[in-house]
């Protein structure tokens, strides 16, 4: 028998958290070995007791914060913490063990840890700033030589407190923060490892700080605490309202910080952002999230983050009491540098200037080396994809700059900005000294760090192509919050995109606490009518309530609860929720959304015209809402909700079929979105359904076996067609080669996905520069077919946060072989199969404590067997093709593998 163990543990989808809100704390582990699976855990946590002895508190049961006892369940995620009160800015340990069916424990688990966020009794810090050092403030239209970028944006403040520590330290705690974007340094390091810290949120509402273990940085003496400050989402450029552009949230950056040391004889020492701290500018003349960075190094005041630098002459901050605003501790992952892409080819335009290309399209900067005379001014510009003659194209990117300056001061130098961000595959580089090789400049790749959790590969290279798109998209575009696009003047959580999308992220990264922190901004921008905001964090708009856009705010919570089991974020936002559902109901009395439905951008960028009836999309999308809410209200036990919105979605559902189903199972418009939403949003008549997909695979092929869905219906329509038997269609529609297909981007070149199926083609070339990306990921929303349908790895029907699983591969098309997996909460799950000389053969891996239900594809499907030569437990029809039969095995934890005859005809074309 294996033994049986807990491990990975983790609090709020965090490893060892240094601030979580103590509502927040919810625990999760993966259960290992014991065949059966989990059938109970005990959780103790206690307070900390300083290293090597906290464990004490832990095993003797004394002073424990909380025991749960022994809990009969198999659950492994979302376990809320409900012990004593968590207090503020504390560290506690937290065990778990374990129980495998057979009564089998577990010992104790390795202890892990959490630090509570600081309550406001917590703070003694005062915001500190040098206020607006802003001339002119214009935005800029055009690169003209008098640089309005250069007089709208301000030089960075260079922060400082110097101080003594004189006793042995046991820990030191930095919790810190800027309205805008911050860099800390202690004694000439950087603290910690994130970038573009703190975050965006509507800082009106929210305000994110983190916080930092410094122990190691401390030193005996004197010691500096410093820090970098830039106008980040506070008060740079953002989105694409140039008027506000300078300041969406308040005039000048702000910076806010309290160390607090712990020695080891039991005192403490605070340092604090106060009246005490001196300021200069150095080399930073301006940094932009949009507009990218100048730096003239010669004002580099070096050393000035180390002792015994002398800032007599450095200026007074200006101070200012904290306010109302809560002090969060943020509960995303931070935005990292996760990876550096070589250049892999130097190119001249006709110009003359030099052209790097980095071979993939994404978010970021490029870092070069210099070595040369004093004075040379490097200028490096930032573009997604080249023109007709080779030079940078950069019309698409409106009037996002993405330009970083250098100014040398001589002899070896790296040079890279620190608070912007760049969406490119290629950079041109002017002014720079010598000869530029490919060692001389790197693409430095910057996005929250959700670790990646899918991977998928086929015999077909274009379509692993395509995958990787879809990934390098996402990366692109998760920074800090879902945004559209990361490269012109946008760059902003469009609630739709990130709706449509979910799925796919949650397959491709751990996007747990991202979506978590995000889901706080979606709240943060509802109107007080109820009504979710179409972009959040809000700006200064208050759009709102378009359908597919608002709809997130139901969608997202919910995907979240069955992909990662996360019931506390339903907790959290049913208030919201249920604001936004009142809000539809009272403005459509009549139980069609025809009315309140805001900005309406219906099935957004449908290729042609977009001809599905806006009230149908909209009266969809409430009814799918209403039937999540249902599901939500009886995951959280609140079992009156869930009857009342399921009476609410008959009704919706009613007054849908009336005003848009005839009697043939026609749609109303015909569209491949109208029929997509009403299939996967099970709005048809059961003895329609049938009926209604018949006529949405003519609609296919009235286009020419082309797809016609724009950014609301895009990620259903795969995902219907093989739920409703018709996976030949699907794949006919994912290996189309024309236009408007998949392939065609990745054959011309993408390495991310388009925000237009035709972005560039070959008769037209560019598409209108005003709305262009080559980096959105709606249409990137076919990775959730891939997984759930190519590699077959899916959630069991009614299952949540993976506990059951379904492993049902769609082969087809041409491919003739894939392989996958997905890291669920519950641990590894594969899939590999392929289909040579007639043979079908698939390999699953099941993580401990899940259960599969394996289906095979096959001609005959009594002859599959698993590897030990065992029959199926049943054989049943396949419902992805009709004919095609599928062996049906139930199988537990670990290696599985299947062979049999492949399907003869049927999803093969
Ligand atoms: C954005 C989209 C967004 C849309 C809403 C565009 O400008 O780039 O991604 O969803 O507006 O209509």
């Amino acid at each position: 028998m294996n033994p049986v163990a807990a491990t990975g543990l983790r609090c709020a989808y965090q490893v060892n958290p240094l601030g979580v809100a103590p509502g927040r704390v919810r625990l999760s582990w993966e259960f290992e070995g014991g065949d059966g699976g989990q059938r109970g855990y005990q959780v103790r946590v206690a307070p900390w007791r300083g290293q090597g002895r906290w464990a004490g508190g832990l095993a003797s049961g004394e002073g424990l914060g909380w025991d749960s006892g022994r809990v009969d369940s198999a659950a492994t995620a979302d376990i809320r913490y409900a012990g004593q009160p968590l207090a503020s800015g504390a560290r506690y340990a937290w065990q778990v063990r374990v129980w495998d069916s057979s009564g089998q424990a577990s010992g104790w688990s390795e202890p892990a840890w959490f630090e509570v966020e600081l309550d406001p009794s917590g703070w003694r810090a005062s915001w500190i700033g040098l206020g607006r050092i802003r001339l002119n403030f214009k935005p800029p239209t055009s690169l003209s030589p008098s640089d309005p970028v250069a007089r709208a944006l301000g030089p960075v403040p260079h922060l400082r407190r110097a101080f003594t520590v004189d006793k042995p330290v046991a820990s030191a705690r930095l919790h810190v923060t800027a309205l805008g974007l911050y860099e800390a340094r202690l004694n000439g390091r950087r603290v910690g490892d994130a970038v573009l810290a703190p975050g965006w949120t509507d800082y009106t509402r929210r305000i994110p700080y983190q916080t930092y273990d410094v122990t190691g940085l401390l030193a005996d003496g004197e010691n500096v605490l410093g820090a970098l400050l830039a106008d980040g989402w506070y008060c740079g450029f953002i989105g694409f309202d140039a008027k506000r552009a300078g300041a969406q949230y308040g005039p000048a950056p702000e910076f806010l910080a309290q160390l607090v040391i712990r020695f080891a004889d039991g005192s403490d020492q605070w340092i604090v952002t106060d009246g005490r701290w001196r300021a200069a500018f150095g080399a930073i003349r301006h940094a932009d999230l949009l507009m990218g960075e100048r730096h003239d190094l010669a004002l580099e005041p070096h050393g000035w983050d180390s002792p015994g630098f002398d800032a007599s002459g450095w200026l007074d901050v200006r101070c200012r009491d904290r306010d109302a605003v809560p002090l969060v501790a943020d509960p995303g992952p931070p935005v990292r540098v996760t990876q550096e892409v070589p250049a892999v080819s130097i190119t001249a335009d006709p110009a003359g200037r030099q052209i790097v290309d980095f071979g993939q399209n994404l978010p970021g900067w490029v870092r070069i080396s210099v070595d040369g005379p004093p004075g040379a001014c490097i200028r490096v510009r930032h573009g997604e994809v080249l023109a007709a003659d080779g030079s940078l194209y950069t019309e698409n990117l409106r009037t996002a700059r993405q330009t970083d300056e250098y100014t040398t001061t001589g002899g070896a130098q790296v040079l890279e900005p620190r608070f912007t961000v760049h969406g490119f595959r290629y950079a041109e580089i002017s002014g720079y000294p010598g000869d530029l090789d490919l060692r001389s400049a790197v693409a430095r790749v910057v996005h929250s760090d959700t670790p990646a959790t899918g991977s998928f590969e086929s015999s077909q290279p274009w379509l692993n192509r395509l995958f990787a798109c879809i990934d390098w998209g996402q990366r692109s575009n998760f920074i800090s919050v879902p945004t559209d696009c990361p490269q012109r003047d946008e760059r902003i959580g469009w609630l739709g995109d990130a709706q449509i999308f979910a799925r796919t992220a949650s397959y491709n990264r751990d996007v747990a606490a991202f979506f978590a922190k995000w889901l706080d901004d979606v709240a943060d921008a509802q109107l007080p009518s109820g009504a979710y905001s179409d972009i959040a964090p809000r700006l200064n708009l208050d759009w709102a309530g378009a359908p597919a856009w608002g709809d997130a705010g139901v969608i997202v919570p919910w995907t979240l609860y069955r992909v990662y089991g996360d019931a506390g974020c339903l907790e959290r936002h049913f208030g919201a929720m249920t604001a936004w559902m009142d809000f539809l109901e009272r403005g459509n009395p009549d139980y069609l959304r025809s009315r309140a439905l805001g900005n309406s951008y219906n099935d957004w960028l449908a290729p042609g015209q977009d001809l599905t009836p806006p009230e149908l999309l909209a009266t969809a999308y409430w009814a799918h809402d209403a039937a999540l809410m249902a599901e939500i209200a009886e995951a959280i036990g609140r079992p009156d909700d869930a009857a009342g919105y399921r009476g609410l979605r008959s009704k919706i559902r009613a007054a849908f079929v009336e005003a848009f189903v005839e009697a043939d199972g026609r749609v109303s418009s015909g569209t491949q979105t109208a029929y997509a939403l009403a299939l996967h949003m099970l709005l048809m008549p059961d003895e329609l359904r049938e009926a209604a997909a018949g006529h949405l695979v003519e609609a296919i092929e009235a286009a020419g076996w082309h797809l016609t869905t724009g950014f609301a219906g895009v990620g259903y329509l795969l995902p219907v067609l093989s739920s409703a038997g018709h996976t030949d269609v699907a794949y006919r529609l994912l290996e189309q080669q024309g236009l408007p297909s998949w392939r065609y981007m990745v054959d011309h070149g993408a390495t991310t996905i388009w925000e237009r199926w035709d972005a560039w083609t070959a008769e037209r070339g560019f598409q209108s520069p005003w709305m262009n990306s080559f980096n959105h990921y709606s249409l990137g929303s076919v990775g959730e077919w891939l997984y759930r349908f190519v590699l077959g790895i899916d959630l069991a029907p009614g299952a949540v946060g993976f506990d059951q699983i379904r492993v049902r591969p769609h082969a087809g098309g041409s491919l003739t072989s894939a392989r996958g997996s997905y890291r669920s909460v519950r641990g590894l799950i594969t899939s590999e199969w392929e289909r040579r000389d007639g043979e079908f053969r698939l390999r699953v891996g099941v993580p401990a404590s899940v259960r599969a239900s394996v289906r095979v594809p096959s001609g005959q499907a009594g002859e599959v067997r698993d590897a030990a030569g065992r029959p199926p437990a049943g054989v049943a029809e396949f419902p992805g093709a009709p004919g095609v039969m599928e062996a049906v095995f139930e199988v537990g934890p670990g290696r599985h593998e299947f062979s049999g005859p492949a399907p003869r005809r049927l999803i093969w074309p």
